[in-house]
């Protein structure tokens, strides 16, 4: 029967693509002050031999347009529009979430440009500091309209949901605490301050940017998402509650280890091992147990992704255990010259530690799950796609080639050109995967066709839990 056009206008019609906006944002990021940064410091560095020839707030930028802008816009858009549909329940606020695009998206931009343009002129600070706060405020906004959502939904608050207040937390977080962090260095009165500072409070960020945000988000999104995608074991709910409080509790004894190291005195070096110990136990742990390495029912072009993903953040874990062993033990016997060896840290290795999850953990998977879920939110048939392969072997490649490099760099020189070239792969590939994405996402929205039967169309709604709301 072919379908009526009501029914085709009820189908076509889900939700409002909030999403679009957003993760547009979040690729011309990624592609100009994220990634292209990032590749153009990384030449910087790679010129001079050293990672320390670039500025710190410089870094310091092309980190916050990442956290915020590439993985904090795509969180965002997510939140909007796949929870109501996951939750099968109507956005609450919707024009308050809109209103968080423009406070997140200026804010973002206008922070990282000033702060990088802060070490020539000083004005630079306070606007700086006022798109901090629009940030800040954008992510209230987040968090508030995701527990409107949640309390508006039938099914209440599920265990998985814990996972993505847990995040959205620690985003909140780390956004008033690198405000905070950011006023100071600014009114640091001099180097040694400034170093002080650095050494104090940035590691602590880090941790609650990456393994706190971005990797309990994650952690999240795929307990709920991969099992349907590819017919993975389904994680009871008291084993992941138990993994989420684990995580946390680590997390609280990482952060705390790494203050006291400086605060109080080096024994606390010991609070923050253990407490990496416990966090890298307690996600393995949970993860282990999806199947994800194993045959699954269901595959499409995004389980590479996902798979790679997950072998990335398990590396960049082991590396994190491995790290007193490598600054004691490997560093001295090997290349007691060394800086790293004499000062007693390792940046190049630290770098890679955190290069690995960034890139291979958390962009891998921004870009695979966006790779499933845009063509299903706009309707197109993952079968009529190509299978992005070229992306995924740039990325991957170039971030292999980046850790390795960096931690070669402590041992011989030459190896800042072998790291200068990453950086261009890993750009090429983001913008690769990037452009298919917006293509995508400016294909009209009516790709179901007319021919095909009712059944079909109602199906598809059903399967993609959209609602049925006006746009
Ligand atoms: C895609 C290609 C990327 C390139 C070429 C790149 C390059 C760089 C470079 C050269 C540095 C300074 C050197 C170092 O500390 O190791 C750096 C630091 C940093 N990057 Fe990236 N990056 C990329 C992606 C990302 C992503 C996706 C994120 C976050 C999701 C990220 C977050 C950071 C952060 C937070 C820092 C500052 C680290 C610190 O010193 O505390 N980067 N990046």
């Amino acid at each position: 029967m072919a379908v009526s056009v009501p029914l085709i206008e009820k189908a076509v019609r889900c939700e409002p693509p909030l999403y679009r906006p957003f993760f547009r944002a979040g690729i011309a990021v990624v592609l100009t002050l994220g990634a292209a940064w990032g590749a153009l410091l990384l030449v910087r560095i790679a010129w001079a031999g050293s990672f320390t020839a670039i500025g710190l707030q410089e870094v310091n930028a092309h980190g916050h347009a990442q956290i915020f802008g590439w993985v904090g816009l795509f969180v965002m858009g997510f939140a909007y529009y796949g929870l109501p549909r996951l939750k099968q329940v109507e956005l609450a606020h919707p024009s308050l979430a809109r209103l968080s695009l423009w406070l997140m998206g200026g804010g973002l931009v206008v922070r990282s440009v000033c702060q990088a343009a802060v070490v020539a002129w000083a004005g630079f600070g306070l606007p700086a500091v006022l798109a901090s706060v629009a940030e800040i405020a954008a992510i209230g906004i987040l968090v508030w309209v995701v527990l409107a959502t949640l309390r508006n939904a039938e099914a209440g608050l599920e265990f998985l949901d814990y996972y993505v207040l847990a995040a959205l937390g620690w985003f909140l977080v780390q956004a008033i605490y690198g405000t905070v962090y950011f006023t100071a260095t600014l009114l640091a009165p001099g180097r040694d301050e400034l170093l002080g500072l650095v050494a104090t409070w940035q590691g602590p960020l880090r941790e609650i940017q990456i393994h706190g945000f971005a990797m309990l988000m994650i952690l999240g999104v795929s307990q709920r998402v991969l099992p349907p995608l590819y017919g993975l074991r389904r994680p009871s709910a008291a084993r992941s509650l138990s993994a989420l409080v684990g995580i946390n509790g680590a997390l609280v004894g990482v952060v705390t280890g790494l203050l006291l190291m400086r605060l109080a005195g080096h024994a606390w070096a010991g609070l923050w091992y253990l407490s990496v110990l416990a966090m890298a136990a307690a996600t393995v742990a949970l993860v282990r147990r999806w199947g994800l390495f194993g045959p699954v029912e269901r595959s499409n072009r995004s389980l590479k992704y996902v798979r790679a993903a997950y072998a990335w953040l398990f590396i960049s874990l082991a590396m994190l255990v491995a790290l007193p062993l490598y600054q004691f033990g490997l560093l001295p016997w090997l290349a007691p010259e060394s800086e790293a060896a004499s000062i007693g840290f390792s940046h190049a290795y630290y770098g890679a530690i955190r290069h690995t999850v960034t890139v291979g953990y958390v962009s891998l998977m921004i870009m695979g799950v966006a790779a499933r879920m845009v063509p299903e939110f706009q309707d197109i048939r993952q079968e009529s796609l190509g299978r992005l392969w070229t992306p995924f072997l740039l990325v991957n490649t170039g971030c292999a080639i980046r850790v390795v490099s960096q931690t070669w760099t402590d041992f011989a020189a030459p190896a800042f050109a072998v790291t200068g070239v990453s950086g261009l792969l890993e750009l090429t590939g983001l913008a690769v995967w990037g452009v298919h994405l917006w293509r995508l996402m400016s294909r009209p929205k009516a790709a179901i066709s007319p021919s095909i039967d009712e059944r079909d169309a109602a199906r598809h709604c059903e399967a993609s839990r959209c609602s049925v709301l006006s746009v």
